[in-house]
């Protein structure tokens, strides 16, 4: 383990995604013991000119942990650890003020001797990362001789397509080293995300299975059931094939369809994914839903004319040994009939049936992502009783059942834990990132340039007829008459 300070600096401290995410993150694994207040100091930046109170009353609602014993008590020492400090994001002044402030602690009695760490949060809009990280790069590296670090942790949006994320990318790149990058994506802090490469790798059910000879089709599918309350004007900018196909989607995807990696070292897995993200090949029009639903284009923030679309299906293919001829199934929506993330596998028919079984559905193994995590597996048993008639079933692990009294803890807090530990298996690559660009930018530019338009649906619905259509097209068989429902305790 590391000896030394670590300063966590939380730039938009008072930022939506500081308060809601950032500091709630930080807030669990102070509470956990993973943050020790001899060792840890916490600071805010941003431009608004409030005090260490003002900044704290503002995110104190926030901080809520059942896992506490004294979540009050807990809550008033968390805040004493942050400090804040206010300036723009563009000029050396701030940055300036807040290298003297972290530099105060790094040397004072109260905390250890050794090597000074000093993580950047970068809360803010993408418009400002080059500048502060120009600054930061400038005015505020770790200047320890006893060793330690310096990392910036970044959001999407990166970039709007692969021209402009690029030049993010070499922006950041020319003032910091790959190693120095966290490039966050929250789907990856996510348990059964996280669990996919286990599932995957060390079980011998699935290894002769998982490929085109027995697999017919994947689903992966994100389902809100609100709309872009409160961030229409943000939401309009990007669609819903940037807010989460192109990222957490594409992402899970990843990990669901690449070969298995050398090792479990960062740099392995992330080769695999680059490489499975290589043999997708382009997008065809027909193999497109995008869907708005009514009433969007009423948030004062939204265009009257804006065809940005709030729901997508889009069929990915991908060209390798494993795959070809495999529809992969990317679906996300807003304001839907449901709130819900799931992988479903879906198997081909059984060859030579003797049970008619394929009006009954098929063989599907399902990872609920969230909420009420769990895997099951849909498959054919005989009705209990007299009769020799067959019905759908499933083979369910619920982790509320399985695992009752373990905490599943928060994607932003085990990525931020992974960052303070120098892990970036769960951050995106710079190669990555571009590969999953170039998969969407030339749909996104056609829908920037008009020539796609979404179907409106009804808020509150399944989203467009077409896209049930499309799946059917591409070979997805709905089971009827069968509804998993999870496990309440
Ligand atoms: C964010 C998107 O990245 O993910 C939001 O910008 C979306 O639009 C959110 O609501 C969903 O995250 P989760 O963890 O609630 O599924």
């Amino acid at each position: 383990p590391e000896i030394g300070c670590l300063s966590i600096i939380v730039l938009g401290a008072s930022g939506d995604l500081a308060k809601k995410k950032t500091f709630p993150a930080l807030f669990h694994l102070y509470c956990q013991g993973f943050l020790p207040p001899n060792e840890v100091h916490i600071f805010g930046y941003a431009r608004t000119k409030i005090s260490d109170d003002e900044l704290r009353n503002r995110i104190r609602g926030y901080l809520v942990s059942e896992r506490s014993a004294s979540p009050s008590k807990d809550v008033s020492k968390f805040l004493q650890l942050i400090k804040y400090v206010s300036g723009s994001y563009d000029a050396a002044e701030g940055f300036q003020t807040l290298d003297m402030e972290i530099s105060k602690h790094e040397t004072s009695k109260n905390s250890l001797e050794g090597s000074s760490r000093r993580l950047f949060y970068l809360a803010l809009p993408p418009s400002v990362y080059p500048s502060v990280c120009r600054m930061i790069r400038r005015y505020c590296m770790n200047k320890s001789n006893l060793g330690g670090w310096t990392r910036i942790v970044v959001e999407k949006p990166f970039g709007r397509d692969l021209g402009s994320a690029e030049e993010l990318s070499s922006q950041i790149g020319e003032l910091f080293d790959e190693p120095q990058i966290y490039r966050i994506d929250h789907y990856l802090g996510k348990e059964l995300v996280q669990n996919l490469l286990v599932l995957r790798f060390a079980n011998r059910f699935f290894l002769p299975l998982w490929n085109r000879d027995n697999i017919d089709n994947v689903q992966i599918v994100f389902r809100e059931d609100f709309g872009t309350e409160g961030r229409g004007g943000y939401f309009d900018e990007y669609g819903i094939i940037r807010d989460i196909i192109q990222n957490h989607l594409l992402q899970v995807l990843c990990l669901v369809a690449m070969e298995k990696p050398v090792s479990l070292k960062p740099e392995h897995i992330r080769d695999e994914k680059v490489k499975v993200l290589q043999s997708v090949l382009p997008i065809k029009d027909e193999e497109v839903v995008l869907g708005q639903y009514e009433g969007y284009r009423d948030d004062p923030t939204v265009p009257d004319h804006s065809n940005t679309p709030t729901f997508a299906t889009v069929i990915l293919r991908i060209h390798n040994e494993r795959w070809e001829g495999v529809p992969f199934i990317l679906k996300a929506g807003k304001a839907l009939n449901s709130r819900k993330a799931e992988i479903r596998v879906q198997f081909k028919d059984v060859p030579g049936d003797i049970f008619k079984c394929k009006k009954q559905g098929r063989n599907e193994f399902v990872i609920r992502l969230q909420p009420s995590e769990a895997m099951y597996m849909k498959l054919m048993v005989k009705q209990p009783g007299l009769e020799m008639s067959t019905v759908q079933s499933e083979l369910d692990l619920s982790y509320r059942q399985r695992y009752q009294g373990v905490t599943i803890p928060e994607a932003y807090e085990r990525l931020i834990l992974d960052t303070i530990r120098g892990d970036q298996q769960h951050f995106v690559r710079r190669d990555e990132l571009k590969a999953a660009w170039e998969i969407f930018t030339p749909l996104l530019h056609r829908i920037d340039n008009g020539e796609m338009n979404p179907i409106p649906y009804q808020a509150g619905s399944r989203g467009p007829a077409e896209a049930d259509e499309l799946l059917e097209k591409a070979g997805y068989v709905q089971t009827h008459g069968y509804i998993w429902i999870p496990p309440t305790l």
